[in-house]
C-alpha cells in the first residue's frame, strides 16, 4: 500500500459476505448470497462506476476461528474483487451482542414490536463493545480521502466513534431496517438513544429505505438532541448532516436471466410436474415474527374456507429459512408456525392433495429461482420490513405472468403499487387477495409485470450504490464549501 493518494471505499456490516468452511483439513469459501452482499457484491464485481476508487474492503465480523482465517489466506487478505479484514471478537460478547441488544431489543422495536423488547444494560454495553472493537480497527487503518461506509442497525454508534478520531473522514451509513417512528424510539433508555443518535450523526450521509423512515429520523434527531432540519439537511454546530432516501434495488439481470441455466430450469419443470396443473402460491422468508408468516397461514386458511371450489387446485409451498434460533422469540414463532401448517394440512388434507408444502431450511439460488419461476403467485406479507427484496426478485424471475401479493408494511410497497397490496394482519383481506391473484386475467398480470419490471430495471442495485456513493461527495463537497466561506 502506497501514501495517502489511494482512494479506498471501506465497506462495514456486522456480516463477512462469506463463510469459511473445513472439512477434512481442506477449507472453503462459501459466498453468502443475502440482500446487502449480493448488492455490494455486483458492484464490487466491476460494474459500479465509482472510477476513482483504486481499492475495495470489506470489514466485518468473521464466524469463521482467527486460525482458520490464517491457514486460508496466508498472507494473502484478497477474496476475489476485494480485501477482507476480518474482526474477530470474542464469543460471549458476540453473543451479548447480536442476540442481546442487536436482536432482542434494536430489531424488535425498529419493527414495531415493543411488547418484545428486552432491556438490560449489560446487552448494551457489549453493543458499544462491539461497535468499539469496529472503530479501533477502521480508525488505525483509515487514511485521509477513504470513504467509509457502514451498514445497519448493528453498528449505529460506530460513524461517530470513526468520527471523533477523523474529524474530516468521508462516512455514509445506511440502515437496513425501518427507522421507527419517535413515539416507538422514545421507549429506549435515554443514554441509549442519546448515544445511538449521536452516533449516526458521526456520519455525514445516513441513507434509509423510504421516505417515512428519513422523516422519522429527523424528527427523531430533533427530539433527542435538539438540532433543527432543513429539507432533509440536518443543522449540526459544525458539520450539516445528510438524511435521505436511497430504495435498495436488486440484480435484475441475475434472477431474470435464471432459467437461461439449465439445472434452474430442470428444477422448475419438476415442480411443476410434480403439482400437475394446480396452481402454486409461493413464499420464502427467513424465520421471524416479523415476516407475518402465522398470519399469513391464517389468511391462506381463511381462502380455503371461503373458496373451497379451489381445494385441491392450489399448494401453498412455504419456506422457512433457519435464523437467529438461540433468540427464545425465534423459537417460540417456530413452533407456532408448525402448528399451524400441521393443523391446516390436518383439516384440509384428502388422499390426493396436502395445501401446504412448509420446508424449514436454506435454499440454493438454482432451488430459489426455479420456485419463483414455477409459482403462479408470491405472497410476501410481512408485519413490518425495511425493504423485501424477495418481492422484487419474484418479479425480477418472471416472463410474461406472476402476481404479487405485498404486506402494504413492507417498504418494497412504496414502489410497487401494481402489486395486490395488503393489509398483512387482516385474514379477510389476504384471502380475497389470493383470489385476486390466481383468477387475474394474463393480459393484465402482463402489463403489471412490465410496469414493475422496468422500475426494477432502472432502479437496479448498482444504481443504489452509485447514487448513494454520489450523494455522499455531493456532501462532503458542501461541506467543504461552507467552511471556507
Ligand atoms: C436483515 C438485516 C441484516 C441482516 C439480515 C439477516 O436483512 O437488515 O443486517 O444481516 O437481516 O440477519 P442476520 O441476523 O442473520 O444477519
Amino acid at each position: 500500500m502506497n501514501g495517502g493518494s489511494e482512494r479506498r471505499l471501506i465497506v462495514v456490516s456486522n456480516r463477512l459476505p462469506f463463510q469459511l468452511l473445513e472439512k477434512n483439513k481442506k477449507i472453503t469459501l462459501k459466498e453468502s448470497d443475502g440482500g446487502l452482499v449480493s448488492a455490494l457484491k455486483s458492484y464490487f464485481d466491476g460494474e459500479g462506476s465509482l472510477g476513482e476508487v483504486s481499492s475495495k474492503w470489506w470489514i466485518g465480523s468473521a464466524e469463521f476461528p482467527e486460525k482458520r482465517w490464517k491457514k486460508f489466506t496466508e498472507g494473502n487478505k484478497r477474496t476475489g474483487a476485494f480485501e477482507v479484514d476480518p474482526i474477530f471478537v470474542d464469543t460471549k460478547v458476540y453473543n451479548r451482542y447480536y442476540n442481546g441488544f442487536c436482536n432482542a431489543t434494536l430489531w424488535p422495536l425498529f419493527h414495531y414490536f415493543p411488547s418484545y423488547v428486552e432491556y438490560d444494560d449489560n446487552t448494551f454495553r457489549a453493543y458499544e463493545e462491539v461497535n468499539r472493537i469496529f472503530a479501533d480497527r477502521i480508525n488505525a487503518m483509515l487514511r485521509p480521502g477513504d470513504i467509509l461506509w457502514v451498514h445497519d442497525y448493528q453498528l449505529m454508534l460506530l460513524p461517530g466513534m470513526v468520527r471523533e478520531k477523523h474529524p474530516d473522514a468521508t462516512i455514509g451509513f445506511f440502515l437496513h431496517i425501518p427507522f421507527p417512528s419517535y413515539e416507538l424510539l422514545r421507549q429506549l433508555h435515554r443514554p441509549w438513544k442519546e448515544k445511538i443518535v449521536k452516533g449516526l450523526l458521526g456520519a455525514d450521509l445516513i441513507g434509509f429505505h423510504t421516505h417515512e423512515y428519513v422523516q422519522h429520523f429527523l424528527k427523531t434527531v430533533q427530539m433527542v438532541t435538539g438540532f433543527d432540519h432543513q429539507y432533509r439537511s440536518i443543522l449540526m454546530n459544525d458539520r450539516v448532516v445528510k438524511a435521505d432516501l436511497f430504495p435498495l434495488g436488486i440484480d435484475f439481470k441475475k434472477f431474470h436471466e435464471a432459467s437461461n441455466h439449465k439445472d434452474v430450469l430442470a428444477e422448475k419443470n419438476s415442480i411443476r410436474k410434480n403439482f400437475n396443473d394446480r396452481k402454486i402460491i409461493f413464499s420464502v422468508d427467513r424465520l421471524d415474527y416479523t415476516k407475518g408468516i402465522t398470519h399469513r397461514l391464517s389468511g391462506f386458511e381463511r381462502f380455503l374456507e371461503l373458496h373451497p371450489e379451489w381445494r385441491e387446485k392450489v399448494v401453498f409451498i412455504l419456506v422457512v429459512v433457519p435464523s437467529r434460533q438461540i433468540i427464545s422469540k425465534y423459537n417460540e414463532r417456530r413452533k407456532m408456525i408448525e402448528e399451524q401448517v400441521g393443523r391446516l394440512n390436518g383439516k384440509y388434507s384428502t388422499l390426493q392433495w396436502q395445501p401446504i408444502i412448509y420446508r424449514y431450511n436454506h435454499l440454493s439460488f438454482t432451488e430459489l429461482a426455479a420456485l419463483y419461476e414455477a409459482s403462479d403467485v408470491g405472497l410476501i406479507t410481512p408485519l413490518r420490513d425495511g425493504m423485501n427484496l424477495v418481492a422484487k426478485e419474484y418479479v425480477a424471475s418472471r416472463h410474461d405472468d406472476g402476481v404479487l401479493i405485498l404486506s402494504e408494511l413492507a417498504g418494497a410497497a412504496n414502489e410497487m403499487g401494481e402489486a395486490v397490496l395488503v393489509n398483512p394482519m387482516d385474514n379477510n383481506e389476504v384471502a380475497q387477495a389470493i383470489l385476486t391473484g390466481l383468477t387475474m386475467p394474463l393480459q393484465d398480470q402482463k402489463q403489471k409485470l412490465q410496469i414493475l419490471q422496468k422500475r426494477l430495471v432502472d432502479y437496479d442495485v448498482i444504481h443504489w450504490v452509485n447514487d448513494f456513493l454520489r450523494q455522499l461527495e455531493e456532501v462532503k463537497e458542501h461541506q467543504r464549501t461552507q467552511a471556507t466561506k
